[in-house]
């Protein structure tokens, strides 16, 4: 431990295409932050690195949304991006932008590397070209049928739903997004890195950590969810993968470069270039050297990715570093799963997402429980969810009842008994430990210290959520020896006598002020300054207690005057959370979505049927009579129409979209001849004919006057 390394650590580049969610923060940013300030305060030399990836369709389809050019869009969300990420700490040394002249110049001159030493191939294909809107499609630009689900709104690089990568021609039914045409395959000339020969050391260093004949990184440090994407992948088979784009947005291809006219960098080209970008800039800024970070072999280099990122980060871009030779490979990518939201997918299409930037806006001085609640959920094997009531829940009882009561108590008995001076004790005094068994403050310093040990495991380890824990234990502990040795009792009859336990308090409030902020960084001011110790940054601090610690020594000596004591959180009530609760279900109701992440769906005619097959539906107008939730099914609302020729009940898949009460004598037309169906043990006896609308919400159908119920539809 404490081993001076030098680790260089990257922040998957968001698109600059939306606000960021919670999503993003759990993903890619905050274990990348808590991960960069614990090896700070390890005394490690660190750069953490990031900025907004300003290329690729997702910036054009957006840019198309809103009417404003791709330049403004990048722009605009760029910016949001520096505050939000400053308001919730996330440490960056440096945040830059792909749309950058020196991340222009880096990536052409890595393409132009490539080219000059034959690493590419030059082919001639057919893809994807929508004659009505007269452009190639970029994958994002073509929707169809996922090959591997049946998600029918699967993008041309990617399913959504299960997750997939996939390529334009995979689709199912295309159809284009500009005009909502079907594409036709057009012949074009690109430039494509060979894959498959790269496949063979691929396999060698993902499963093996061999590189090069040398061991390079130890696999069993890898996430299971990592190595099983990328052996699936190098299981089918790579294939030749193209580095350009027919495109209007995006790096150049170099012009020296005979054909280069017209042709952009494939995104997925120059985005993770520009981690090396970044690096530049940071070493321009700082007079630093930019190649220590990339081209020597001391440098640890860790991706810190979502899960969707994954084969970008472990196969594509360590082949073209590898093609271009002289640069380090990473030696872990802890991608992180998917965060959900209230039992959704976090959607921004469907604006279900809680936007950090309204949170830091709609909750001052409560960063550091939204980044609590997000570490101790982090997605880090599987995908998890972030639920308001839980929120609330893990703020009262662990940082209010826990955290903040431990240190208050501490703080107000140090104030009355010592005039806030930490009273000299000797170092082998006794108190009652946790377990009830006497112990002295040394040996307990050295237990402080095997818990930090603990705590710097799980964080090398990628356990964000078990150290996040640990962490807590270490003021569990402190309650409980102030719990068994109640000072406050002690102290009417002997007031010299609490004085170990008083000092043995102290020193883990210090120590928790350390531990604490590569997690909670603004609550680690506060509690500095409630200590009086102001914070002096973040270099070689948490070092500082661990050798401290482990020689028994105090953090905090003799005399030493306490600061200010003020709360270190307070309590949320219910009423804000019952707010954001329907604030949340409020705004994706409302058409008003935030940004977009990609192309609304132009669904395809279906097959084509005979007129007999329509003449065979009764379609009737109806009235509902009376609604009510299914127990145990989220989606079903059993209703009861007035068809005119009877009442009957009716069974609807509706309940996410409307309040039951809300619909009570709504027109409604129903397929009145549909055969019945159980559900959830009711039998249903007919269907509510519904639209779907472009925003994801369900509309009723309904005739366009008043009509009695039992009038025929055809
Ligand atoms: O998935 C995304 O949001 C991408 N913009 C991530 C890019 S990571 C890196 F390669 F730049
Ligand atoms: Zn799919």
């Amino acid at each position: 431990m404490g081993a001076s390394k030098r680790t260089l650590i990257t922040s998957a580049l968001p698109y600059a295409n939306g606000p960021l969610h919670i999503g993003h923060l759990a993903g890619a940013y905050l274990n990348a932050d808590v991960y960069a300030r614990w090896l700070r305060g390890m005394g490690e030399e660190v750069l953490f690195v990031c900025g907004s990836d300003e290329h690729g369709a997702a910036i054009t389809v957006r840019a198309r949304k809103e009417g404003l050019s791709p330049q403004e869009i990048v722009d605009k969300y760029h910016t949001l991006f520096q505050s939000t990420f400053q308001s919730i700490g996330i440490s960056f040394d440096v945040y830059d932008r792909t749309s950058s002249p020196l991340h222009h110049r880096t990536s052409q001159e890595f393409f132009q590397k490539l080219y000059e030493d034959g690493q590419f191939i030059e082919k001639e294909s057919e893809q994807y070209f929508d004659e009505e809107a007269n452009s190639f499609l970029a994958d994002r630009y073509i929707i169809g049928t996922c090959p591997r689900c049946g998600h029918t709104d699967a993008y041309g690089d990617q399913c959504e739903k299960c997750g997939s990568t996939l390529s334009p021609t995979e689709l199912i039914d295309p159809r284009s997004t500009l005009s909502g045409s079907k594409p036709v395959m057009r012949s074009t000339r690109h430039w494509y890195l060979p894959l498959e020969n790269h496949e063979e050391w691929l396999r060698e260093w993902i499963s093996t950590g061999h590189l090069d004949g040398a061991v390079h990184h130890d696999p069993a440090s890898w996430k299971n969810h990592v190595i099983g994407q990328c052996k699936s992948w190098l299981d089918a088979g790579l294939q030749p993968r193209a580095m350009t784009r027919d495109l209007d947005w995006g790096v150049d291809v170099p012009p020296a470069i005979p054909g280069a006219e017209g042709k952009k960098l494939y995104v997925w080209m120059d985005a993770p270039i520009g981690y090396i970008s970044a690096t530049r800039k940071w070493a321009e800024e700082n007079g630093g050297e930019w190649t220590r970070w990339w081209q020597d072999e001391e440098t640890d280099l860790i991706h810190f990715i979502g899960k969707d990122n994954i084969v970008f980060h472990c196969l594509i871009f360590p082949a073209i570093l590898k093609a271009h030779g002289g640069y380090n490979l990473p030696v872990n990518v802890p991608a992180n799963q998917f965060m959900n939201l209230e039992g959704n997918k976090i959607s921004t299409s469907r604006n279900w997402a809680v936007w950090v930037d309204e949170f830091v806006r709609d909750f001052p001085g409560l960063e550091d429980s939204l980044r609590y609640n997000m570490i101790r959920n982090m997605p880090e094997q599987r995908d998890s969810e972030f639920t308001w009531k839980n929120f609330q829940e893990t703020h009262n009882s662990e940082l209010v009842n826990n955290l903040a009561n431990f240190v208050n108590r501490v703080l107000v008995l140090t104030g009355k008994y010592f005039q806030g001076q930490v009273p000299a004790v000797a170092l082998t005094a006794g108190f009652v430990d946790p377990e009830g068994q006497p112990t002295t403050i040394d040996h307990w310093m050295k237990h402080l210290a095997s818990q930090v040990q603990a705590i710097d495991s799980a964080i090398r380890g990628f356990s964000f959520r078990e150290a996040m824990q640990l962490v807590m234990e270490v003021s569990s502990a402190g309650n409980q020896i102030l719990q068994i040795n109640e000072p406050w009792k002690v102290f009417k009859s002997d007031p010299k006598g609490v004085e170990p336990v008083m000092f043995i308090s102290l020193q883990i409030v210090a120590v928790l002020s350390r531990v604490l902020r590569p997690f909670l960084p603004f609550s680690a001011d506060r509690l500095d300054a409630f200590l009086g110790c102001p914070t002096e940054g973040e270099q070689g601090r948490i070092e500082e207690v661990v050798k401290a610690c482990s020689q028994g020594r105090a953090i905090l000596v003799a005399g030493h005057q306490i600061g200010t004591v003020g709360h270190l959180f307070d309590r949320i009530s219910d009423e804000v959370i019952d707010d954001q609760i329907a604030r949340l279900h409020a705004t994706r109701e409302s058409s008003s979505a935030k940004a977009d992440e990609g192309p609304v769906a132009v669904e395809p005619v279906k097959g084509e049927i005979q007129y007999e097959q329509f003449a065979g539906l009764d379609i009737r107008t109806g009235t509902i009579l009376s609604a009510e939730k299914v127990p145990k099914a989220d989606r079903l609302l059993k209703l009861e129409v007035d068809l005119g020729i009877d009442q009957r009940t009716i069974v609807s898949g509706i309940a996410e979209h409307f309040q039951p009460e809300a619909i009570v004598g709504q027109q409604v037309l129903v397929l009145a001849n549909l055969a019945p169906r159980k559900l959830k043990g009711i039998t249903s006896q007919g269907m509510i004919l519904m639209a779907s609308g472009p925003d994801g919400k369900l509309y009723f159908v309904r005739p366009g006057e008043s009509l009695s119920p039992g009038c025929i539809v055809s």
